[in-house]
């Protein structure tokens, strides 16, 4: 856990006094992804600095795990935080192994398992062993050294990571792919993590919580989902962007808005006319028909009319089903493909657990616009 109370931090002095971060108050709870967020020089960098003591508090306190900072060994409270630092800064002169390893050898680890570790790191960003471990910083592109900056932030596998802008270099293709293994990672090791980044699709995708800053002043400190739904005022508004209504669907996912009991399911069995009889009665469109607990198919008016016997031979099959862990961006997109207004949730055994309604997209993302009220 790290604490920020008050913290304040002016550079310089008299005229040329720079007040970089002024009465800043937030705790990232442990195991949490904060992601620092806003426009440059707005403190990002000075926050993470006055965790880890590279820059002296002006006033206010920095907390980690209870304890304030300045009441520690600034050797020791380095060695337990990872920090990716923005500008890389590999040594120029240790190849790409021997960068990953500082801190492990530092911390007296044997050879072979620091041998193993690198590998393993290298891997996780995307960096092929084989090819790259032996190699010296300057025979890297600025985005693979940027992975290797990763990778030496993550060596030594400490409890608090500091990363500013982590992967700001890398290809969108490529950092796509690093965020998923990031936050696949950390999902099992469960860091406390403060992430800087100017990209508020980054800050959605891996932040628990995001703390916003503009000017050295923190201006919301939510979680993605409240940030987009309810901007405290017009500039967070306006940095989160005119479409957060269609961001709110990344984040939203089919569990959030799933219905487990619609009104509209039949069995197999059914006879036709009675499902015609139902579907008429409750004023619905369609009915979603069950077998032995999987969806098999819909049926609505026009596949029942003058129809005798089961329901089950009569069915249009869904081309596809959704998982609870779809998000809504996605399942919009499906219907808008398929041209269906309902999809069908199911486990990982195929069975059904819900229906998720293009209705039911709306509702939640009108939520985002009703907040617009109340801001000033
Ligand atoms: N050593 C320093 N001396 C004087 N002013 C500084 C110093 N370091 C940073 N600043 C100022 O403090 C403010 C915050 O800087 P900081 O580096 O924290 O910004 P940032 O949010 O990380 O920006 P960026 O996104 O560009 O990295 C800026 O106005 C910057 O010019
Ligand atoms: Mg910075």
């Amino acid at each position: 856990m790290i604490s920020y109370d008050h913290l304040t931090k002016i550079y310089g002095e008299g005229k040329d006094a720079v007040t970089a971060l002024e009465d800043v108050t937030f705790t990232i709870e442990k195991g949490e992804v904060v992601i620092f967020l806003g426009p440059s020089g707005c403190g990002k960098t000075t926050t993470l600095r006055c965790t880890n003591r590279l820059e002296s508090i002006t006033r206010g306190k920095v907390l980690v795990n209870g304890q304030d900072v300045m009441d520690m060994d600034a050797v020791a409270l380095r060695r337990q935080m990872g920090y990716v630092i923005q500008d890389i800064g590999l040594f120029p002169n240790k190849t790409i192994a021997e960068n990953i390893a500082v801190v492990p050898k530092l911390m007296g680890w044997d050879a072979k398992k620091i041998a193993e570790r690198v590998d393993e790191l290298l891997s996780l960003v995307r960096l092929e062993p084989e090819l790259f471990r032996s190699r010296y910083p300057a025979e890297l592109s600025g985005g693979q050294q940027q992975r290797v900056g990763v990778a030496r932030g993550l060596a030594a596998d400490p409890e608090i990571l500091l990363m500013d802008e982590p992967f700001g270099a890398i290809d969108p293709i490529n950092r796509e792919q690093i965020q998923d293994e990031f936050l696949k990672l950390q999902e099992r090791l469960k860091k406390t993590i403060a992430f800087v980044s100017h990209d508020i699709h980054e800050a959605i995708k891996m932040g628990d919580r995001i703390a916003l800053f503009t000017n050295g002043r923190l201006v919301q400190y939510d979680t993605p989902a409240m940030l987009l739904t309810h901007p405290k005022n017009k500039y967070v508004a306006d940095f989160v962007g005119a479409d957060r209504a269609l961001k709110v669907l990344g984040i939203v996912l089919a569990k959030d808005i799933i219905n487990p009991r619609p009104r509209n399911l039949v069995k197999g069995e059914d006879p036709a006319g009675d499902v015609l009889k139902m579907i008429e009665e409750k004023g619905l469109r369609h009915a979603i028909v069950i077998e032995q607990g999987k969806p098999i198919g819909y049926v609505s008016p026009e596949n029942l009319k003058y129809e005798q016997g089961h329901v089950r031979d009569l069915v249009e099959k869904y081309p596809m089903h959704i998982s609870k862990r779809t998000p809504a961006r996605d399942i919009l997109s499906y219907m808008l493909m398929l041209d269906l207004l309902t999809l069908c949730v199911v486990d990982d055994n195929g069975d059904f657990i819900g229906t998720v309604t293009y209705n039911d997209i709306q509702k939640k993302v009108k939520e985002s616009y009703t907040s617009d009220v109340e801001m000033d």
